[in-house]
């Protein structure tokens, strides 16, 4: 199948997952789950979830739906940190997938409250999937390490304290491997796992989800100063305004845009092992790197 196909195939395979398990965990007419689903149902390019139901195919695993579940929960966890990411005390942007955010079109206490119900939603998600017990525990458990204060919210601590202060290079990679990379590693991770992977075999995914995850922030740096609102569906110049450290910042647009090609073949080394059953992982590295949204 060609990759575009590939990717389609994936895409709407997540958006079914996504509605099946909303449907048992974000219910309700309550305002906090109409917010949430307002969120979660607003586009996005689902790369995670991408991601997961790949490595699952990677590792030739037969478990469709439990990969789906593990997709849709990594979607969810993913789409409570873009909400708190845009809240006024954050990054306080207005705009996310080419519609008011959370906070403005209902209001902040309910976009805080939004992505706490995202991210239950996620960890229930995870652990109600039918796979071997054992197995969901370990999903559960890479789902939360990743998403923690030593992953993710320590990267959103860290991006934060860094408008302050400017970044050197080592923290500027720390900060979008803990605030990007981490996520999109588990979600590349949770697919493996899933279809019983071994440690090796988890452990080269998750490595090629680390290099995947700080390509897709250095390109996402980038696009915020080369994009357009239209494009991207969200504030361009953000960053600059905030005073963040970027790899735009930090290293200037080319010497950014030449370090996610070495990081990209970097993933796609990672992936040795598999040969040509990668192909698919691989080219959506390619794409990542030279995406323009
Ligand atoms: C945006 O993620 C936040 C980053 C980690 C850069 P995406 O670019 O994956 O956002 P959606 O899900 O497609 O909207
Ligand atoms: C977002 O990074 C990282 C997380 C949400 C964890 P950014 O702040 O750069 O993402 P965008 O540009 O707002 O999508
Ligand atoms: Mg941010
Ligand atoms: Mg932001
Ligand atoms: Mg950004």
């Amino acid at each position: 199948m060609r990759y575009e196909q590939q990717y389609e195939q994936y895409v709407k395979r997540a958006e079914q997952a996504l509605q099946r398990c909303a449907q048992m965990v974000l219910n309700g007419s309550s305002r906090t789950a109409q917010a949430a689903r307002y969120s979660l149902f607003s586009g996005g390019k689902r790369v995670r979830a991408v991601l997961c139901l790949a490595a699952h195919d990677l590792l030739q695993g037969t478990v469709q739906k439990q990969a789906e579940d593990l997709a849709a929960a990594v979607e969810m966890l993913h789409c409570y940190s873009l909400i708190h990411d845009d809240l006024p005390c954050m990054d306080d942007d207005d705009l996310r997938r080419g519609k008011k955010a959370c906070h403005k079109q209902y209001d902040e206490p309910t976009a805080l409250l939004a992505g706490d119900a995202l991210l239950t939603a996620a960890f229930e998600t995870a652990a109600r999937t039918a796979l071997p017990q054992q197995r969901t525990a370990r999903a559960v458990r890479v789902l939360a390490r990743a998403a923690g204060t030593n992953g993710m919210i320590y990267g959103q601590e860290l991006d934060l304290l860094h408008e302050e202060v400017p970044a050197d290079a080592q923290k500027l990679a720390q900060i979008h491997c803990e605030k990007t990379g981490r996520l999109i590693a588990a979600a590349a991770e949770l697919g493996a796992l899933a279809a019983g992977a071994d440690v090796p075999q988890c452990c080269s995914v998750r490595v090629y989800g680390l290099e995947l995850g700080m390509v897709f922030q250095i390109v996402d740096d980038i696009l915020d100063v080369v994009s357009s609102e239209d494009v991207l569906g969200k504030p361009i110049g953000s960053d600059a305004q905030k005073g963040k450290s970027t790899f735009v910042s930090v290293y200037g647009l080319q010497k950014a845009k030449e370090m996610a090609r070495q990081r990209n073949e970097q993933a796609c080394a990672a992936l040795v092992q598999f040969g040509e059953k990668a192909d698919f992982l691989k080219q959506l590295a390619q794409e990542l790197c030279w995406r323009k949204k």
